[in-house]
């Protein structure tokens, strides 16, 4: 019989910090449908109740650990116990980042440092999985007239994160090679591109996720912001396709010691997802809007490396994908944060100025 790619994951143990995150429960999920047993380590910092439970997780889930990735003790004997681990846990949005620093460096070096070590001592682990961002390149084709003329990033160009939360990312990265490098375990650092898709619920002041807050804002009847005309390329990436890629990761032969972006490959400005909003609302007024600092300019990934190593391409096109959203945000209004009920155009503009750090 011809060997199914999830074949080597039958039963195995696979252990995923941010395990309760919008990614770490679709990747729980994939793990589930290709036969192992995934561990989720997470500390519950990004969402409150109702998401989690809109996640299909929270403090009651038997396959949760309620945790941080900073805890040595607790991620050495979760890490002693697993034959894989991904790890997905970080302080994952931009603005956040800006705005708590020291949660930033805390969650995404200290913790990331944490892991690698437990993995780097553990004799049992055969591959770890590393989500980094496409957020290292930084900027990309500012210059395009159209959106499919936009340049695509390829793994091997120079890199130039423009917010603590790249920067924080690209050291994960480097850290990753190194430790690992050094104590001869099996790695694969994986960049995916914009994630969207059910499950998705935008945090405060951030101004990614632009699926989400269009399709919300839009719910609630309120103005869908284009920052910088909507001219931002990003690559759009179904959720359901990012766990699947990143189950493939874990067994790939040719994974190993490799970086791969993760994405579709194909570009969609900004503009062009509210038009598709649009469509689905057609009394939702769009605006344009000042563009948002540290916000890369984009494009598309290019994706020779991911097809040939993982032997795989994404399935869900993202007009596809944003009306599988819209449907979920309808069927499940309790989706909606309350933070965006009491939000106006004038406020969401103020909150995406660059934040005044915090104190250290
Ligand atoms: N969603 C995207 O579009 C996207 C794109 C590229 C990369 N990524 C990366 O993928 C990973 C998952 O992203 P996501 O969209 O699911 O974000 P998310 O915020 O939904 O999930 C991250 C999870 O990590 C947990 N966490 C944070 N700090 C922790 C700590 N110190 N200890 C334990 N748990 C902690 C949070 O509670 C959260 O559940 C992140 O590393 C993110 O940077 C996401």
């Amino acid at each position: 019989m011809t060997p199914q790619p999830h074949d080597d994951l039958n039963g195995a143990r696979v252990l995923v910090t941010g395990g309760a995150g919008f990614l770490g429960t679709a990747i729980r999920a994939a793990l589930t449908r290709a036969g192992a047993m995934p561990l989720l380590l997470d500390n519950l910092s990004a969402y409150g109740p109702t998401t989690l439970t809109l996640l299909g997780t929270g403090p009651g889930d038997l396959q949760l650990t309620v945790g941080d990735i900073c805890d040595e003790h607790l991620v050495g004997s979760l890490v002693a116990d697993a034959d894989y681990v991904v790890h997905a846990a970080a302080h994952s949005s931009v603005h956040g980042c800006t705005a708590e620093p020291a949660t930033a460096v805390r969650s995404n070096l200290t913790g990331t440092d944490t892991v690698l070590r437990a993995v780097a001592a553990a004799r049992r682990v055969r591959r770890f999985v590393l989500l980094s961002t496409a957020q290292v390149y930084g900027h990309g084709a500012p210059h395009a007239a159209r959106p499919e003329q936009a340049e695509s990033f390829t793994e091997d160009q120079p890199l130039d994160p423009l917010n603590i939360y790249a920067n924080s990312k690209l050291w994960a990265e480097g850290h990753t090679r190194q430790i690992l490098g050094t104590a001869g375990c099996d790695f694969t650092i994986l960049r995916p591109f914009s994630v969207y898709g059910p499950g998705q619920v935008p945090k405060p002041g951030a101004a990614s996720w632009v699926v989400a807050q269009f399709t919300m804002y839009a719910a609630l009847g309120q103005q869908l912001l284009l920052n910088n005309g909507g001219h931002q390329v990003r690559d759009f990436l179904f959720r359901d396709d990012a766990a699947e890629a990143v189950v493939r990761c874990l067994t790939a032969p040719a994974a190993a010691g490799q970086t791969l972006n993760v994405g579709t490959g194909i570009p969609t400005a900004v503009r062009e997802v509210a038009a598709h909003i649009r469509a689905r609302f057609p009394d939702a007024e769009v605006v344009d809007a000042p563009r948002v600092a540290q916000d890369p300019l984009g494009a598309c990934a290019d994706t020779t490396r991911m097809r040939r190593v993982l032997g795989w391409s994404p399935r869900v096109a993202v007009a596809d994908g944003i009306a599988r959203y819209v449907e979920w945000v309808r069927s499940t209004p309790n989706s909606i944060p309350d933070w965006m009920r009491g939000e106006t155009s004038a406020s969401r503009i103020n909150a995406w100025r660059p934040p005044a750090p915090s104190p250290l």
